[in-house]
């Protein structure tokens, strides 16, 4: 039996053994707002569902390599409202640009060709569609 002791290993290292271990794992597609009302769409991985009562997600934007926060996690510190997009197969190129760094306030989805759709509720649009979705499913 393999013994993995994370003292041992650079948090990168033990990175990939934990992305190596614990798969598959469902996207979280978050959509997200700034107070100026510019909106973000970023891919998470590192997320599940905990509960249900009250409904409880979690996903981790992570500290990025320059040490700062990402996007998503600015916008929620500044506008406490997410929309957790759910990513088909028909997706995944798209959804993987989406994780390019961009600059702050540069639109996601009109980078990747997603529709958002205004919610019902919060601020953050969602449901982005791919566009070759109903040929490719
Ligand atoms: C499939 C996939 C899963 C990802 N999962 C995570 C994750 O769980 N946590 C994280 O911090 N970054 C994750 N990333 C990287 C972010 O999507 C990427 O850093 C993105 O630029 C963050 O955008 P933002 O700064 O606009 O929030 C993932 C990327 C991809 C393609």
């Amino acid at each position: 039996m393999k013994t993995v002791n994370p003292t041992d290993l650079q948090p990168t290292e033990f990175y990939r053994f934990m992305i190596g271990t614990i798969g598959p794992r469902p996207i979280a597609f978050a959509s997200t707002i700034d107070n100026q009302g510019n909106v973000n769409l970023s891919p998470f991985s590192f997320f599940n569902v905990f509960g249900y009562n009250p409904p409880t997600l979690v996903f981790a934007p992570s500290i990025n390599r320059y040490g700062h926060k990402k996007h998503t996690l600015l916008n929620l510190e500044e506008v406490g409202e997410v929309v957790i997009n759910v990513v088909n197969y028909a997706m995944v190129e798209q959804m993987s640009l989406a994780s390019a760094e961009f600059e702050r306030g540069i639109n996601e989805f009109d980078k990747t060709g997603f529709t958002a759709i205004p919610s019902a509720i919060i601020r953050p649009p969602g449901s982005p569609n791919h566009r070759q979705r109903s040929s490719a499913l």
